[in-house]
Formats: C-alpha cells, sequence, structure tokens
C-alpha cells in the first residue's frame, strides 16, 4: 500500500531488525509509558505474538502495519478493532515513529491513510485514541486529522490510563481520507 510519500506494509518479523533500528531512542518512550523497543528479539517475539492475534473468545482484531520511507522503515502503526454494540464497529489507534522522522508530517500521512484503510476495508465507523495530557506531538496529529476531545466511552478503551485525554473521529461516508488509499 502506498501513501504519497510512504509504503505501508503489515508487519512481519522481516521489520523487527528495522524497526528497532527506528525507534531505538529514549524519546519514543517518553509519553507513553516506557521504550517501546527493547532488543530485536524482543520486537520479533512481540510481532510474532500480536500476529497471532488475541485468541478465541476475544470479539477483537488486531492489526499492524510498518511504515517505510523511500524502503527504510521509519515507524509503525497499530489498531485494534471491536464492536461496541448496535452494529457499531470502532478501532482504537496508535502510531509510533522514529525521532529522526519527526515534523515531516509522516505519521499523519500514515494515520490517515490507516483510518481510512479501516473504514473501507474493515467497516469502522469510529476512530478512538487516548494521550498522554502532555503529548503536544500526539494532540497536534489528532486534531490535524479531525479527531475531536472527548470523554472516555461507556464501553472502556483498552489503552486508556487515569489522567489520558480521549480523542474520537465518526467516520463520514463522504471522507476525504478515502481519496488518499492506493493499495
Ligand atoms: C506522536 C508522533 C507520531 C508525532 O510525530 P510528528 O512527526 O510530530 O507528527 P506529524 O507526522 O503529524 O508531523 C507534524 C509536524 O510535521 C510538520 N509537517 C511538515 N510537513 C507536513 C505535512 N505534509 N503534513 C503534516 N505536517 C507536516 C508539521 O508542521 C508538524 O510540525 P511541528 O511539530 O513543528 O508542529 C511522534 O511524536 C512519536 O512517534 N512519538 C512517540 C510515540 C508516541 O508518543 N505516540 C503517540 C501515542 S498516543
Amino acid at each position: 500500500m502506498h501513501t504519497e510519500r510512504l509504503s505501508i506494509e503489515p508487519l512481519s518479523v522481516d521489520h523487527a531488525a528495522s524497526l528497532f533500528v527506528a525507534l531505538d531512542d529514549e524519546r519514543v518512550g517518553r509519553y507513553i509509558g516506557g521504550p517501546d523497543v527493547d532488543s530485536v528479539e524482543g520486537v520479533a517475539a512481540r510481532i510474532e505474538r500480536v500476529d497471532t492475534g488475541p485468541g478465541p473468545g476475544h470479539d477483537e482484531q488486531w492489526l499492524n502495519w510498518a511504515v517505510l520511507l523511500e524502503g527504510t522503515v521509519i515507524g509503525r502503526v497499530e489498531a485494534t478493532l471491536r464492536s461496541v454494540g448496535c452494529g457499531t464497529r470502532m478501532a482504537e489507534i496508535a502510531y509510533i515513529f522514529g525521532p529522526r522522522w519527526w515534523g515531516h508530517g509522516y505519521a499523519t500521512e500514515a494515520t490517515l491513510w490507516m483510518i481510512a484503510h479501516l473504514r473501507l476495508a474493515h467497516g469502522t465507523q469510529q476512530s478512538w485514541a487516548t494521550v498522554d495530557p502532555a503529548n503536544m506531538a500526539s494532540i497536534g496529529l489528532l486534531l490535524r486529522l479531525g479527531f475531536d476531545p472527548t470523554q472516555p466511552p461507556d464501553f472502556g478503551l483498552g489503552s486508556f490510563d487515569a489522567g489520558d485525554l480521549v480523542f474520537v473521529r465518526h467516520h463520514s461516508g463522504r471522507d476525504e481520507s478515502n481519496a488518499l488509499v492506493q493499495e
């Protein structure tokens, strides 16, 4: 899959080493409770674990992608999909990029692709995100993509920690982000 500047690939163990190189920086973990990567082996093991999915009895789907710029892995985006009643399919999203590539709109571009893909390929009507209130870069990204601040929903969010801000984006039938999906 491609956006204007990026390639997006389903995350696999083949990405483990390059993802480790991209994200092995203490700035990455500052607002997400600690480092996102520990070792190449640790990244590979986690990719294998999420690849197997949440297991029987859990109405959840885990989707993960590597984001590449000119063949180099620069970060990853992920979504957890759930049905939350009345036929509503929602996604809880996250995005993590290497500091070398911050400040160019790459995370915005990849996340916009993801939420359009989630709507078109998986029928999601809402995307949700939880953010540390001090994580201004993440808040800026969400506002840029049309997310609105809101209260934690009754159905709960797996990524919510006390004190987090909560954002939601309702996908409309004429979602402009559709134009960005090139697969
Ligand atoms: C959150 C995170 C992905 C944001 O990265 P980012 O590079 O700041 O985000 P964007 O891709 O939206 O880039 C925005 C910046 O690029 C600039 N920019 C340049 N070209 C742009 C373009 N074409 N489109 C959008 N923004 C562009 C914007 O002006 C903005 O700059 P600013 O920070 O000086 O205001 C990054 O900080 C990160 O990976 N953090 C660690 C993990 C994390 O906290 N994840 C979030 C968990 S909730």
